[in-house]
């Protein structure tokens, strides 16, 4: 196992994505810490990871408010000595809010570029001290094709995961000779969210993102999200730092179709 007896903290490890990160670590040895702002989900995935003989502790936390962060982490601490990998997954475009950018609002944006930015400095901030101390770690932020490519009626959900990026490289640059590694994992459209859209939006993406954007005919599943963090989490990865991994078929590579045929 390539992730015996380390500790992942996992921001929004309830349900989804972070789901599959927390099972996946925690069948690859780890020890996970889920920090979620909803207890019930969490609670489930905690069961199921103590059920693999691994220890699990759940903290209710807001991603979103800097002192629930620092707490979340300071608790983790406490009670497990160290951190050796966290996972900034929390996050998301709340699609009741999306709009096009004329029509957009302040407060939509604040929303948006706290829960998709500010959440990973407030937690990289807080983990980073601890992690250049121990002289190793590893930082997965759970980006977006978004940030990549850019999409309408996302702009302002495209800002926060460019600049997460930005900021994954940065990070980089500044902990790689003390053993920090700091990764980023851009998604693209899950599986696990088809079933929030409506009927018109999901028939709309279905046309628009399978076959025609992403290459293939099926949505992402979330753990071809987890096979890479578990990767990026663990020393297989030690040689890798500042990268960012599209994980959404051809979606970022631009047009999709012969032009000629
Ligand atoms: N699902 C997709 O299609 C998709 C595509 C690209 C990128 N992503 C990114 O992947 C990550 C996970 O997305 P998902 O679709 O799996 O999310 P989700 O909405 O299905 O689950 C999010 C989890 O985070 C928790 N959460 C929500 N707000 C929180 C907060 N403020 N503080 C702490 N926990 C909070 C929720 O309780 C839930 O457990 C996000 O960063 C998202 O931007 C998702």
């Amino acid at each position: 196992m390539k992730l015996e007896n380390k500790i992942a903290l996992v921001t929004g490890g309830g349900r989804s994505i972070g789901r599959a990160i927390c099972l996946k670590l925690a069948g690859e040895g780890a020890d996970v810490i889920i920090a979620n702002s909803s207890l019930e989900p969490a609670n489930e995935v905690a069961g199921l990871i103590r059920a693999k003989g691994r220890r699990c502790k759940v903290i209710q936390t807001d991603v979103t408010k800097y002192d629930q962060v620092k707490q979340a982490v300071a608790t983790t601490l406490g009670e497990f000595g160290r951190i050796d990998i966290l996972v900034n997954n929390a996050g998301g475009s709340a699609r009741e809010k999306m709009s096009l950018f004329c029509d957009s609002e302040e407060e939509t944006w604040d929303y948006i570029l706290n829960l998709n930015l500010k959440s990973v400095l407030y937690n990289c901030r807080q983990v980073i001290g601890p992690m250049l101390a121990q002289g190793s770690g590893s930082i997965i932020n759970i980006g977006s094709v978004a940030g990549m490519i850019g999409l309408a009626s996302q702009v302002d959900y495209s800002a926060a995961k460019a600049a997460v990026i930005g900021f994954t490289q940065a990070l980089a640059k500044e902990t790689s000779r003390s053993g920090v590694r700091v990764n980023c994992i851009s998604c693209g459209p899950m599986a696990s969210s088809a079933h929030k859209m409506s009927e018109a939006m999901r028939e709309r993406t279905a046309k628009t993102v399978l076959g025609e954007a992403t290459g293939f005919d099926r949505f992402g599943e979330v753990d071809d999200i987890a096979y890479l963090a578990a990767f990026l989490a663990s020393d297989e990865s030690g040689f890798i730092t500042g990268q960012n991994y599209p994980v959404c078929g051809v979606m970022n590579l631009g047009l999709n179709e012969p032009l000629m045929r």
